[in-house]
C-alpha cells in the first residue's frame, strides 16, 4: 500500500494525471472517501493523463461519463446506484472488462462486483484542504502500477 499526502486540490489532480499517463487499457481505479473528499478532483487528473481535453463533468447525475482519448475513459459515480443489481443494468461488464479505463467513485457500493484484479483508492479529509490518499494494490498489474506511482511520489512532486 502507498500513501501520499496530499496539500492542495492541485496536488490530488496531479496525482491522478501521473496515474492517467501510466494507465493502460483495461485498468479499472476504484475510488471510495466521503462527499467532498476529491474524487472526482482526482478523476479530472486521471483525464487529463490520458489526454482528454474536454469538459471532465461529475457524473453524479448521470452515473457513467464517456471520453474519448488515448484509451477510453469510462468515469462513473454509482453512489446513487440502489445497489450492485441497478448496475447489471447499465451493462457494467463492458466497461469493467473492456478495453477503456474505468474509474468509479462509490466503489463501494458494488463491492461485490468489482474485478478481483483492480486498484483502490482511499481519499481520506484530514483537514480543509490536507487529504490522505492510499493506493491499495489488488494482483499483479497495479502492484506493478503502485510501485511507479511511489517512484515518481519519491521523486519529489
Ligand atoms: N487536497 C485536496 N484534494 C482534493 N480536493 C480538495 C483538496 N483540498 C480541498 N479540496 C476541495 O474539496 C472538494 C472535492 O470535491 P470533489 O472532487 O467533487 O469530491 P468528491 O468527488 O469526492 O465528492 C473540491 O471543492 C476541492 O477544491
Ligand atoms: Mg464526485
Amino acid at each position: 500500500m502507498l500513501t501520499v499526502e496530499s496539500q492542495s486540490p492541485d496536488h490530488t489532480f496531479l496525482l491522478g494525471e501521473f496515474l492517467g499517463a501510466i494507465a493502460a487499457p483495461g485498468d479499472i481505479y476504484c475510488l471510495s472517501g466521503d462527499l467532498g473528499a476529491g474524487k472526482t478532483v482526482f478523476a479530472r487528473g486521471v483525464a487529463n493523463g490520458l489526454g482528454i481535453t474536454g469538459r471532465v463533468a461529475s457524473p453524479t447525475f448521470t452515473l457513467i461519463n464517456e471520453h474519448p482519448g488515448r484509451i477510453p475513459f469510462y468515469h462513473m459515480d454509482v453512489y446513487r446506484l440502489g445497489g450492485p443489481d441497478e448496475m447489471a443494468d447499465l451493462g457494467y461488464e463492458e466497461y469493467f472488462y473492456g478495453q477503456g479505463v474505468t474509474l468509479l467513485e462509490w466503489a463501494g457500493v458494488v463491492a461485490e462486483l468489482l474485478p478481483e484484479d483492480r486498484l483502490e483508492i482511499n481519499i481520506l479529509q484530514t483537514g480543509d484542504d490536507s487529504r490522505e490518499i492510499s493506493f491499495v494494490p489488488r494482483g499483479e498489474r497495479y502492484r506493478r502500477l503502485v510501485e511507479e506511482l511511489n517512484r515518481h511520489v519519491c521523486a519529489g512532486s
